[in-house]
């Protein structure tokens, strides 16, 4: 992609495949966050949110479960959480001008964390934990999963998306069968559907039961 194009700019960005760190991606967000749900739509088409709620619904009928939003965002999981009635869900992220937006948006609580460290979050503490749109180029590489599994409950469930640019190349498909060999979870659920509509990529869309 073009890094002076305009218009898109902060969006391009991003696209800095696995050299982008934690500090560059701050900044991107700190710039992106007042236009980041205006770009989500009308820039970029995604629909990863609205798709991930809808096949987590399926799995966890209680509304009242514990639920962790990692990388949260400016809060458009937390939209699609409410108008499905859950009632108890937190979010957490790296970036607290992302965060800023999302108070409004149904979240119990919001917390600033950063998922390449530990989150500032108990282990097995959550229901189930939902992480979009972060498995991403140059955002956090497969190896972290493990940190989303270590604040989930026994039995509770993951369900999180990896952009289709990097399921390969950054080792997501080794990983996410790997942790299905050493029964560290069950896939309950894998599909490829939309994801950034006007850019023309897909997703991997999974939801996990950890054992
Ligand atoms: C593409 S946005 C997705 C936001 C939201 N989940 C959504 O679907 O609209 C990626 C989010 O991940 C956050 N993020 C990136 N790296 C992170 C990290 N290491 N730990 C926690 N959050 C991170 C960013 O700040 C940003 O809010």
């Amino acid at each position: 992609m073009n890094k002076g194009s305009k218009g898109l700019g902060l969006y391009d960005n991003l696209d800095l495949s696995a050299s982008q760190n934690d500090q560059e991606l701050l900044d991107v967000y700190k710039k992106w966050a007042s236009i980041y749900d205006k770009d989500n739509d009308d820039l970029l088409g995604t629909v990863s949110q609205p798709n991930s709620v809808q096949i987590f619904h399926k799995y966890l009928s209680d509304k009242n479960q514990k639920i962790i939003d990692v990388g949260c965002g400016t809060g458009l999981v937390g939209v699609e959480l409410s108008k499905l009635g859950y009632t108890n869900f937190d979010g957490i992220d790296i970036s607290k001008e992302m965060i800023d937006i999302a108070i409004d948006r149904g979240y119990r609580s919001l917390f600033l964390g950063n998922l390449n460290d530990s989150l500032p979050l108990e282990s097995n503490s959550y229901d189930a934990a939902l992480c979009v749109g972060v498995f991403t180029h140059g955002h956090v590489g497969p190896s972290r999963l493990i940190e989303l599994i270590r604040v989930i409950k026994p039995q509770g469930l993951l369900c999180f998306t990896v952009n289709e640019d990097v399921y390969e190349s950054y080792g997501f498909d080794k990983v996410i069968k790997e942790l299905e060999a050493k029964k560290v979870w069950k896939l309950l659920e894998s599909c490829k559907q939309e994801y950034m509509t006007k850019k023309n990529v897909m997703g991997f869309y999974y939801v996990a039961r950890i054992i």
